[in-house]
C-alpha cells in the first residue's frame, strides 16, 4: 500500500515515487513538491461597511429577468429582515442596549465600539446570515443603526433595509445542508430545481438544490428551540420545531412552500388577510333548553360547543 506519494518534477518530467523508493534521486535532482491547497471558495476579503456587504450580496441584476419574483420578494419581510414590522428593529436595539452592553456582563462589550460579529450573530444567525462575511466594523454599524433607528432616525432604518434575506441566501448560501455530502455552495452558482447554464453575468450556472422544495430549507431559520450553538443562547422563532414535532406526527404532509408560496416569493404570514383566513376554522354547535331547579322556576340555558381547528402547519402564533 502506498501511504505517501512524492511528486517529483524534473524539467518536463513528472514522476510519482513511493515514499522510501529511489531516495537517491531525491539527492540528485532539484525537487519541487507540489502541495494542493484547497482554494478558498469565497474571497477572504470581508465587508467593512453595510454598503460593502450589500454590494457583496447584490441582487439587483435578478430584477431584469425575474421582475415579478423580485417585486414579490421586495415586499416581503425577508427583504427587510433587520427591520420587520418594525418590531424586529426595536428588539435588536434592546438586545444591544439591555443585553450585550448591560445585562450580559461577560460579553466583553461595554460600548458599541467593542461589539463584534459574534455578538450580533445572536440575532443575525437567522435575521442576516451573511454577516459571517463581514468585519466587526459592520456589526458595530448595524448595532448603532438599530439604536438610532429605534429612536426615530429614519436614515438609520433605510441603512438597515439595504441588507436582508435575499435571493442569494435561499438560492446559494442555504441551498445545501449536508456539506460533507454536497460540498459548500459555489460562488458562481444559483441553486434551483435544475442544472444548466444561467443568463446572469455573475451567477453563470444553475444547479439543483436537494432541499429547495423541502421544509428544511425554511427550517434552517424558522427555529427548533433555544439556539444552544450561541454563547448566549436565545430563542426566537421555534415554528419549525412545532412543524416537525406536532404537525408531521399528526399526519400533516404539506411543506412550508406549499402553504406559503400561493403569492410566490411574498411568502406572507398572518399580516396577509388571505393567509390569516386559512389559519383557523370555527365550528359552533348550540343546544338551548330550560333548566328547572324547582317547579315554576325554569332558567333558560344554552349549551355551546365551539371547535377551533388550527389549519396551519404549526403552532400559532409563533414566538
Ligand atoms: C435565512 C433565514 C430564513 C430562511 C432560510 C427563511 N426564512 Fe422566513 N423569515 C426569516 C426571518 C428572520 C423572518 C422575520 C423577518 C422580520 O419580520 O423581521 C422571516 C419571516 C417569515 C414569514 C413571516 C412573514 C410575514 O409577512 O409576516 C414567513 C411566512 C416566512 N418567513 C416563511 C418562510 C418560508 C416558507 C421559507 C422557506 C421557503 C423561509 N421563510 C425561509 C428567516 C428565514
Ligand atoms: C433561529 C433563528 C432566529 C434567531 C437566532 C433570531 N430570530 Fe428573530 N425571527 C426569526 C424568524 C424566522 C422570525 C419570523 C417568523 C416568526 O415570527 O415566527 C423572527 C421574528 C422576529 C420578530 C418578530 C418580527 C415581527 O415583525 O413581528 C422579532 C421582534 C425578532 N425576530 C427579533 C429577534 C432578535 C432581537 C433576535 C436576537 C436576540 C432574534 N430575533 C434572533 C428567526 C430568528
Ligand atoms: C426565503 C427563501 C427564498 C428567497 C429569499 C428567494 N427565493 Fe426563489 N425560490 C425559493 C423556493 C423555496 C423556490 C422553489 C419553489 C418550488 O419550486 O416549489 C424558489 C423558486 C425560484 C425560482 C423558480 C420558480 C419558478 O417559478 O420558476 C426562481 C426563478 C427564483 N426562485 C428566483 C428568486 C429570485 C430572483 C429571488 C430574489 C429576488 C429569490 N428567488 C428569493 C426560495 C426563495
Ligand atoms: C439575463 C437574464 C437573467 C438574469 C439577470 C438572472 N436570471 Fe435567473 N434565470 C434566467 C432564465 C432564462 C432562467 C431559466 C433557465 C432555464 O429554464 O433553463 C433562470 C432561472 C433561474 C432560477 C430557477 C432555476 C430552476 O431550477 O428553475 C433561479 C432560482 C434564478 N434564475 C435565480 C436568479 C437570481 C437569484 C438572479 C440574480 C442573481 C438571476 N436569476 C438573474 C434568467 C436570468
Ligand atoms: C398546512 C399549511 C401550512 C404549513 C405546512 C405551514 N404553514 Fe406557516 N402558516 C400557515 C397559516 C394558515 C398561517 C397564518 C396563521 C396566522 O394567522 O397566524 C401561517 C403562519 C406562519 C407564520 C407567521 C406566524 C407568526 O405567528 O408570526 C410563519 C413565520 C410561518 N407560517 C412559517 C412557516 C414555515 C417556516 C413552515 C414550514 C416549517 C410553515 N409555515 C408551514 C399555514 C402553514
Amino acid at each position: 500500500m502506498i501511504n505517501e506519494i512524492i511528486v517529483q518534477t524534473v524539467g518536463r518530467q513528472t514522476k510519482f515515487l513511493k515514499k522510501g523508493e529511489n531516495m537517491k534521486l531525491l539527492r540528485l535532482f532539484f525537487i519541487i513538491q507540489f502541495v494542493l491547497i484547497p482554494v478558498a471558495v469565497f474571497s477572504a476579503e470581508k465587508a467593512k461597511t453595510i454598503d460593502e456587504l450589500a454590494k457583496m450580496y447584490d441582487v439587483s441584476s435578478c430584477k431584469q429577468c425575474h421582475s415579478k419574483i423580485y417585486e414579490e420578494w421586495a415586499n416581503s419581510y425577508h427583504a427587510i429582515s433587520l427591520v420587520g414590522s418594525p418590531r424586529t428593529l426595536a428588539t435588536i436595539a434592546s438586545t444591544v442596549r439591555d443585553g450585550i452592553l448591560k445585562e450580559w456582563t461577560k460579553s466583553g462589550a461595554k460600548s458599541v465600539k467593542d461589539i463584534k460579529v459574534e455578538h450580533m450573530m445572536t440575532c443575525a444567525k437567522c435575521h442576516l446570515p451573511q454577516l459571517k462575511d463581514a468585519t466587526d466594523a459592520v456589526a458595530q454599524e448595524i448595532a448603532q443603526a438599530a439604536l438610532d433607528g429605534s429612536a426615530g432616525d429614519s436614515s438609520a432604518v433605510e441603512k438597515l433595509k439595504k441588507v436582508g434575506i435575499n435571493c442569494l441566501i435561499c438560492h446559494n448560501q442555504k441551498s445545501l445542508i449536508h456539506k460533507w455530502t454536497d460540498g459548500e455552495p459555489e460562488p458562481d452558482v444559483i441553486y434551483g430545481n435544475k442544472e444548466g447554464v444561467h443568463a446572469d453575468a455573475k451567477f453563470k450556472k444553475l444547479k439543483k438544490s436537494p432541499i429547495l422544495k423541502e421544509s428544511i430549507l425554511c427550517g434552517q431559520c424558522h427555529g427548533t428551540g433555544p439556539n444552544f450553538d450561541l454563547k448566549e443562547p436565545t430563542q426566537c422563532a421555534t415554528l419549525y420545531g412545532s412543524y416537525l414535532n406536532a404537525y408531521v406526527p399528526s399526519g400533516g404532509s404539506k411543506t412550508c412552500q406549499e402553504c406559503h408560496m400561493d403569492k410566490g416569493h411574498l411568502m406572507p404570514g398572518y399580516r396577509d388577510p388571505d393567509q390569516a383566513k386559512k389559519a383557523v376554522s370555527v365550528e359552533v354547535k348550540t343546544k338551548g333548553y330550560y333548566f328547572l331547579p324547582k317547579a315554576g322556576d325554569s332558567i333558560p340555558t344554552a349549551k355551546v360547543n365551539v371547535k377551533l381547528v388550527n389549519n396551519a402547519g404549526h403552532r400559532i402564533p409563533d414566538g
